[in-house]
């Protein structure tokens, strides 16, 4: 049994009066949830729409009560982590979490990196002891599995493709979960949006058929 945590960010809804405006990477992402769930291995769904509802960006407040020990926090400060606190339960519970994201400006959307500041936390999902040297750093979760689902206007953002050296998307997301415990990450992406044509359709197409035959693989 696995519990899924899916994390939506285009700022696009999953579908629109006009089908042409809906978010390429939402349908992938609801086709690879439903293939999950038809299957009775889903116990426990958690969805957000972080592009349609983002969580706040962290100021200056929030780091003063992350540092301050859990029993001297201020009731100000325990509500300025609320949020934070909510999405790492969140992140703790699931075993796999799907994000799906449009890849803009060659990285993530500003709403899912909001989501990440609030989520990877010192002593919560990570620690830092310069005990460990150069690499203080340690994940505190493990056994997670990700299942990141994109969708780019152009092409070419693999490994070896022509515009690898531009794609800080996928390879910032990889390097990310892993301080939210996540061993395994599967890929499935859509290139080629802007250019609306054959390409496009293919790429798309192989996209789902992918969402279906990794939802096979996990439950
Ligand atoms: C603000 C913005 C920035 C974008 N930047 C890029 C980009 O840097 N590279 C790219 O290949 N496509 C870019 N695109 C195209 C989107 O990645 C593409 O439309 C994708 O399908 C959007 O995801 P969605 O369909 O889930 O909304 C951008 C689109 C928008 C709206």
């Amino acid at each position: 049994m696995f519990k899924l945590l899916h994390i939506d960010s285009s700022i696009r809804k999953r579908q629109n009066n006009n089908p042409q405006h809906d978010s390429i990477s939402k349908r992938l992402a609801y086709s690879f949830v439903e293939n999950m769930k038809e299957s009775s291995s889903v116990s426990q769904y958690v969805y957000r729409d972080v592009g349609m509802n983002p969580p706040p960006f962290t100021d200056q407040d929030w780091l003063g009560a992350v540092f301050t020990p859990i029993d001297k926090r201020s009731t100000q400060q325990c509500q300025k982590l609320a949020i934070s606190d909510t999405l790492i339960a969140e992140v703790k519970e699931a075993d796999i979490i799907v994000i799906s994201t449009p890849m803009y400006n060659y990285g993530m959307p500003a709403q899912l990196k909001a989501w990440f500041d609030q989520i990877v936390r010192v002593n919560e999902t990570f620690s830092f002891d310069l005990a460990r040297g150069n690499f203080p750093l340690e994940p505190i979760l493990s056994g997670k599995t990700l299942v990141l689902i994109t969708s780019c206007g152009e092409f070419g953002f693999e490994v070896g493709g022509v515009r690898e050296h531009m794609n800080h998307l996928a390879p910032h997301i990889k390097t990310l979960s892993k301080y939210i415990g996540c061993e395994r990450i599967f890929e499935i992406a859509s290139e080629y949006q802007e250019f609306a044509d054959l390409r496009h359709q293919s790429s798309l197409e192989a996209a789902f058929i992918e969402t279906r035959k990794l939802a096979k693989r996990l439950i």
